[in-house]
């Protein structure tokens, strides 16, 4: 049966997405050179072209809060009654992101804030969470962000896997762009491919295991998918994976392509992946909020997609959980998005190798009373974004709307 027929029930899914990363970026042929390492490895290898590079200024409170501005309007905020954060990025142990975020938009003030963590996988389970209250909840909204920053240290294997940024999605019923379906299938495997202990501030990974276990998780979860909901390839017309660099997806979608699918059938789904790596390319990983990035890549880039078409949708966050489940795109969905974005990664800055160093890797030097005013930093005039980290005042984090 076609996935669009089953359940009579509201649908439920995004109706706006949004997606802010900060002004600078690191050509990857730079850091190859500065790595002594061929360029073709990451060119081609991994087949990134370039690095988002967030400044001391922009955390994942800004980015969020930023990706959120720019599709909210005031009739979104009233009706908000969740937001949920996706990171393994946060600013605190104790805080949530969400409420720094719930004030800075000025969402009404009856709503549940709450920040959720599994690696990649966060903002995946938050649009679950999401969708299960509006079920109970008809004309509510829930705004689920991913934000993350995604940093390995320098001259690490993942330095080239780098990236920044953030996606905002607005989950109500009857959406305009797609509807999150009722069939999923998770796994959830207790092992150690990635992952940042507190007293770290980069994450230990074993990488070559890493990427073998998003493979196999993929493989083994689509399979009882398949299984438990009697479909099979020809019942999606497109895919998305998590995409910590673009190379592991393109080895993700073959090996879904089973060996006995017909040329014409491979194309379809080659060039729709073609099309949702464009982004991905020019940010780099940016963990949960990874394969709503290839998402808005497909929808923003692909000629060939229509109303009613079924995407796959892959998410894995190291540890590891991951789900397969499937959208299915809304009537008007191209009239919801942008068809402009990328004069956006036009229009960054591009770092050279010691900029990129100084700038990604700066850390907050507190004075004794725990003070560090940004204020006067160039960083916060170039910035493109709504919100940036203005300065901590006594511990506490300050935010500053600047557009
Ligand atoms: P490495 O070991 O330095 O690279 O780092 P490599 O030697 O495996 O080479 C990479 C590719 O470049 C290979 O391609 C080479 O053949 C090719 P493949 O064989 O795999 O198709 N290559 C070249 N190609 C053309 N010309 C050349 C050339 N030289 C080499 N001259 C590694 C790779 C993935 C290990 C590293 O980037 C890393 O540690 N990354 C971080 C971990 C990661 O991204 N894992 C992905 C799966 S886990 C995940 O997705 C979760 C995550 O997002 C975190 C979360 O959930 O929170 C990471």
């Amino acid at each position: 049966m076609k996935i669009k027929e089953i359940g009579k029930k509201i649908k439920i899914g995004i109706d706006k997405i949004g997606f802010a990363m900060p002004k600078y970026f690191l050509d990857i042929r730079d850091l190859a050179l500065g790595r002594n390492e061929n360029e073709n490895k990451f060119v081609k290898g991994l087949m990134q072209s370039e690095m988002s590079i967030a400044p001391v200024t922009e955390d994942i409170v800004s980015l969020g809060a930023s990706a959120a501005e720019q599709i909210l309007d005031e009739e979104d905020k009233k009706n908000i009654e969740m937001v949920i954060v996706g990171t393994e990025s946060g600013i605190d142990q104790s805080k949530a992101s969400a409420v720094f975020i719930h004030h800075l938009l000025g969402i009404q003030p009856f709503a549940r804030c709450i920040e959720i963590k599994e690696a990649c996988y966060g903002a995946t389970a938050a649009l679950s969470f999401a969708k299960n209250y509006i079920e109970k909840n008809e004309n509510a909204s829930v705004l689920v962000i991913a934000s993350d920053i995604a940093k390995y240290g320098i001259d690490t294997p993942g330095e080239s896997t780098q990236g920044a940024g953030s996606i905002a999605m607005l989950i109500k019923k009857d959406p305009k762009i797609a509807v999150i379906n009722d069939e999923n299938v998770c796994q959830t495997r207790d092992i150690m491919d990635f992952w940042r202990p507190n007293y770290s501030n980069f994450p230990i990974v074993d990488g070559h295991f890493s990427t073998k276990q998003y493979l196999d998780c993929l493989v083994t979860t689509f399979d009882e998918y398949k299984k438990r909901y009697n479909q099979d390839l020809c019942d999606f017309d497109g895919f998305c994976f998590h995409l910590p660099f673009p190379k592991l997806g393109l080895k993700a979608i073959n090996s879904l392509l089973e060996k006995n699918v017909e040329k014409e059938t491979k194309n379809k789904f080659l060039e729709k992946f073609h099309t949702s790596i464009i982004y991905g390319k020019r940010v780099g990983n940016i963990y949960t909020g990874s394969l709503y990035l290839s998402l808005l890549s497909l929808l923003e880039n692909c000629d060939s997609l229509k109303a009613g078409d079924n995407i796959g949708m892959y998410s894995y966050g190291s540890g590891a959980v991951c789900e397969f489940f499937n959208l299915t795109l809304a009537e008007d969905f191209k009239n919801h998005l942008r068809h402009d974005r990328l004069n956006d990664f036009d229009n960054r800055k591009q770092l050279s190798i010691n900029e990129y160093e100084n700038l990604f890797f700066e850390k907050i030097i507190l004075d004794n009373e725990g003070n560090c005013d940004f204020s006067n930093r160039k960083l916060i005039q170039e910035s493109d974004n709504a919100f940036v980290l203005e300065k901590v005042e006594n511990h506490k984090r300050i935010y500053k709307k600047i557009k």
